[in-house]
């Protein structure tokens, strides 16, 4: 038998496909079409895309591995979190989704948390224009005529999910981030509903990431050659399935992503909810399990913005600038592109560059957003202790990883080891494929989600701790400074 994770992620599709053991025995990937951003802010995809994408991954595997893909008989799904897909009667899309980093609802927000004082103790999280429910808010306000016609509110991978199953179905993690769930008690909060004008029947059900959601429809079988009946399972939002794909389910255990967006995750021992400084604190996918993050809305998105304007690769700007890395340099870089949520919570936050000179080349600036990303963790870090979590071990995941000057900067601000699993993808599409398996065989979480095979681990270079505490202060120094002169 085998088991399949997708992972629906903002710039693709990943598929992977593992055995019972929980080896991986490979994967394809299809690109989906690129965010649209009509204006400053905004950030919107066609729900058609993630569909086509998760079609030709699957087909590529089907090519690739036949055997393997015929013997599949649990499927997990991961996927962007907050994204608004709205839904008619007929489940026809009504608008392109508004996605996780879209910060068009900020006045809807502070509307939101005036009419109802208790939405934070409910939702365990602050208001913020990433989750799904205050981009409702915006629709009920600028598109009264899509609004009227909402009959289903779906989270990306559940929309991929109706298409693969015919249910309207959801779980704990991903329904965590819509600001419509009661995260302590898991389950929707008809009080939180009501302040969108929602109730349960514009919700899908809920099941934990690791039960099934329901089972494969038979053309999509038939189509890649599965022969068993296959289960699919809830899965999770693209952070809680990383964290089932590298073993952080215990208390203290935590990743580093950096990707799109860059998250500093770790587990707790119970529902920690600490708004202060935006910490989010979610569901994780394992029942009676729960998780806070701090969410940096644009990591590699800020390389890959860097290395556009400049006309560049990234992979290359990063190589440059770890060829010419001597410690901090003159340029800083606040990686504020999409606003920002951890620390500072502000969609209309943007980006800057401070300290530029005649000598500021591709390479330096390269390290400067380098920099920007590594003392945005040192941010969320910090909130994440104040709030009195402790983290105990992190692994390193995402595109981002390749780049060893990025770990070192990681690791060296965090004044943390990081480790980073043996080559291999054990990101979102990993986790998922592990929940398939405990969906479909019943097998218990906690012996599946292990931790990965370590290929190294990354040590603060203890040299440029001081000097980066240094600039790390001229970091958080410039993010009020500039906001000031923005007003
Ligand atoms: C988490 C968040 C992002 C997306 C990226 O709150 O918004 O990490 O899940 O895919």
């Amino acid at each position: 038998m085998t088991y399949l994770g997708i992972d629906v992620g903002t710039s693709g599709v990943k598929a992977i496909l593992i055995d019972e053991a929980g080896k991986a025995l490979g994967e394809a990937t299809a690109a989906a079409t690129e965010p649209v951003r009509p204006k400053p802010g905004w950030s919107e995809q066609n729900p058609a895309d993630w569909w086509s994408a998760t079609l030709s991954a699957v087909d590529k595997l089907s090519k690739s591995h036949p055997a393997e893909l015929a013997a599949v008989r649990g499927l997990g799904l991961s996927g962007h979190m907050h994204g608004a897909t709205l839904l008619d009667k007929n489940d026809a899309v009504l608008r392109p989704a508004i996605l996780w980093n879209d910060g068009r609802s900020s006045a809807e927000c502070a509307e939101m948390e005036t009419a109802c004082p208790q939405l934070r103790s409910i939702a365990g999280n602050i208001a913020m224009p990433g989750f799904t429910a205050p981009k409702i808010a915006w629709v009920r306000k600028h598109e009264p005529e899509i609004y009227a016609k909402i009959a289903k509110v779906l989270l990306p991978k559940d929309y991929v999910r109706l298409l693969l199953t015919g249910e309207y179905v959801s779980e704990m993690s991903d329904a965590a981030g819509t600001l419509w769930l009661d995260v302590a008690k898991r389950d929707w909060s008809d009080v939180l509903l009501a302040v969108t004008g929602l109730n349960r029947s514009h919700m899908p059900s809920l099941v934990e990431g690791s039960a099934p959601s329901g089972t494969l429809k038979p053309e999509l079988a038939a189509r890649w050659g599965m022969t068993g009946k296959v289960v699919v399972a809830g899965g999770a939002g693209d952070n809680a399935a990383s964290a089932c794909g590298i073993g952080a389910i215990r208390p203290g255990e935590g990743f580093v992503s950096i990707g799109t967006s860059g998250v500093l995750f770790v587990s707790n021992d119970r529902f920690r909810p600490n708004t202060e400084g935006a910490v989010h604190a979610f569901c994780h996918a394992i029942p009676n399990t729960w998780h806070q993050m701090g969410v940096i809305l644009s990591a590699t998105d800020s390389l890959n913005w860097l290395a556009k304007v400049m006309g560049q690769d990234a992979a290359k700007l990063s190589g440059d600038a770890e060829a010419q890395f001597k410690g901090p340099g003159e340029e800083i870089f606040l990686p504020y592109l999409s606003g920002e949520r951890t620390p500072h919570n502000n969609a209309n936050a943007r980006g800057s560059f401070v300290g530029l000179s005649h000598l500021s080349d591709p390479a330096h600036l390269a390290q400067a957003v380098m920099e920007g990303i590594a003392f945005a963790f040192r941010d969320s870090q910090q909130v994440l202790s104040d709030a009195g979590t402790k983290i105990d071990r992190l692994l390193a995941v995402g595109g981002g990883s390749r780049s060893a000057l990025w770990l070192k900067l990681i690791a060296t601000n965090l004044n943390m080891e990081i480790a980073l699993p043996h080559d291999g993808d054990f990101g979102g599409a990993f986790g998922a494929a592990r929940l398939g398996l405990c969906a479909a065989t019943g097998a218990d979480p906690a012996s599946v989600m292990t931790m990965p095979a370590i290929k190294t681990v990354i040590a603060p270079d203890k040299s440029l701790i001081a000097a980066y505490s240094d600039q790390y202060a001229r970091y958080r120094a410039l993010y009020p400074a500039i906001e000031e002169a923005r007003q």
